[in-house]
């Protein structure tokens, strides 16, 4: 019964979702990204394409660096670029960050953010934005983050709520909604003409629960991240017409056909990946109107301690994302609207070098652009290699930041899986 209710809730959205598609007043300005039914296109051509994480890059104060990390980017065929559009401290932090050489862009003091529109503030942005455009690499850019890092949405909870808030007023609180929209409003309005913008993305990996605990108002069946998603979409769209906006979530669903899960010591574990627990609704999301495309992570070592338990038979972190893959394609299918594979990673270079050629074959396969997490550099000549960025991130004999994930050209076999891949999506973008 809840099976084929759901089934006609689908058809009925996908069908709604193809006529009340936004109808631009006039053709976008030259050089942006459209979409049209499941695939992008610039300029009239289809736009396949291979993208990077790096977030590290507004980072940076040597223009050297950036040139030659955009350099390395386009030889590796690279075509999008993703990276923060945040980066927000205390004012307690203020004294440090000037005299460190810290890249920040809000301030937070007595409820409120300043703007850091000097040479260590957006001006850095305007930068890896313009130069990006040099290289032929377009931006997808994040408003915040649903993690600490960065000074993402725990400093409008925390200043604006006050200690001790839940998470989820940040997707309520109308006083954080508007904060939230003053600094989207700054961003968009300032790139808003430029065709080095690929898309304008609401948050990194919005979730119910971030790095505060949870409240009540965000479990599923409330619908909140979404409610918010389709608020925040809209009101980026009256802004900006033309740029493509994407949520920046991890793809995780609600309202599967059965109860997804395993079973670990004897007992069921139903999967929060898939029972709405993490806050998001990916098919509902991916048919809003001001949703042009969806995104999905992947990140079975984070996702699933338990991985290995051997219980969960058959259960191997390559075989799990490519499911995951496929089932984002049926949904996108539904939906007649592109998705992407915006973030994944794993860990060990032996895994990396197992599984990667896999899932990108199998996102490859079904259309989508790839991104992994995330893209190094190596040679970097800032501050002789050693300068401290935030959050303890380092640059260590000139490697940008490394969690374990990132993915240098020294690591060949690793690196020619993407390649190789962004040669594939060039031949296809005719
Ligand atoms: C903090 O904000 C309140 C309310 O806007 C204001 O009355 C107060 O003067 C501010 N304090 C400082 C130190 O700026
Ligand atoms: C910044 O301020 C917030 C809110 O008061 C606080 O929770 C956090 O610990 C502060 N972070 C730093 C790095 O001082
Ligand atoms: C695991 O794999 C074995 C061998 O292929 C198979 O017999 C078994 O049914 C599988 N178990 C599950 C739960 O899929
Ligand atoms: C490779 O993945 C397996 C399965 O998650 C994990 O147990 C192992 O630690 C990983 N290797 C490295 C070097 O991280
Ligand atoms: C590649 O360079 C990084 C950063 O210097 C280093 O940590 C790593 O060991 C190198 N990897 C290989 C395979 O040489």
């Amino acid at each position: 019964m809840r099976h084929i209710l759901l089934t006609w809730l689908l058809c009925i959205a996908a069908v709604v979702g193809v006529f009340s598609a936004r109808i631009p007043t006039a053709k976008p300005p030259k050089g942006f990204a459209t979409t049209k039914g499941p695939k992008f296109y610039v300029d009239g051509k289809p736009f396949y394409f291979v993208g990077a994480n790096s977030y590290w890059l507004p980072l940076l104060s040597r223009q050297d660096d950036i040139e030659a990390t955009f350099r390395e980017t386009k030889g590796a065929g690279i075509k999008v670029l993703r990276t923060w559009g945040f980066n927000a401290i205390n004012a307690t932090e203020l004294g440090y960050a000037l005299q460190s050489g810290l890249t920040f862009y809000q301030v937070w003091d007595n409820g409120t953010w300043t703007l850091n529109d000097a040479p260590q503030g957006l001006k850095r942005l305007d930068n890896v934005i313009e130069t990006a455009g040099k290289y032929g690499i377009k931006v997808i850019l994040a408003f915040t983050n649903n993690w600490v890092g960065y000074g993402g949405s725990e400093l409008y909870v925390n200043h604006i709520a006050g200690a001790g808030a839940t998470h989820d007023v940040f997707y309520s609180d109308p006083r954080i909604v508007e904060s939230y929209q003053r600094y989207v409003e700054v961003l968009v309005n300032r790139y808003k003409h430029s065709p080095n913008i690929f898309a304008w993305e609401l948050m990194n990996e919005a979730r119910c629960l971030g790095d505060l605990r949870g409240g009540p108002a965000c479990v599923p069946g409330t619908d909140l991240i979404s409610h918010w998603y389709k608020d925040q979409a809209a009101f980026v769209r009256k802004l900006d017409p033309y740029h493509l906006i994407t949520t920046g979530g991890e793809g995780h669903f609600y309202k599967r056909d059965e109860d997804i899960g395993y079973w670990l010591n004897g007992q069921w574990i139903s999967d929060y990946n898939y029972n709405g627990q993490a806050g998001e609704d990916f098919d509902l999301d991916l048919t809003l109107d001001d949703i042009d495309f969806g995104t999905y992570h992947i990140y079975p070592q984070y996702w699933y301690t338990d991985l290995d338990h051997p219980n969960s038979e058959n259960f191997t972190i390559g075989d799990w994302g490519a499911r995951w893959i496929r089932e984002h394609a049926e949904s996108a299918k539904k939906a007649n609207k592109p998705v992407i594979l915006e973030e994944f990673g794993v860990f060990g270079l032996q895994n990396k070098t197992e599984i990667y050629p896999k899932w990108v074959k199998t996102a490859l396969d079904t259309d989508h652009a790839i991104l992994p997490w995330q893209f190094g550099m190596l040679g970097l000549k800032q501050n002789g290699g050693n300068h401290l960025f935030k959050y303890e991130d380092r640059l260590i004999d000139g490697a940008s930041p490394n969690d374990g994930l990132a993915i240098y050209k020294n690591q060949t076999a690793v690196w020619n899986v993407f390649t190789k891949a962004a040669k594939i999506q060039a031949a296809k973008s005719r």
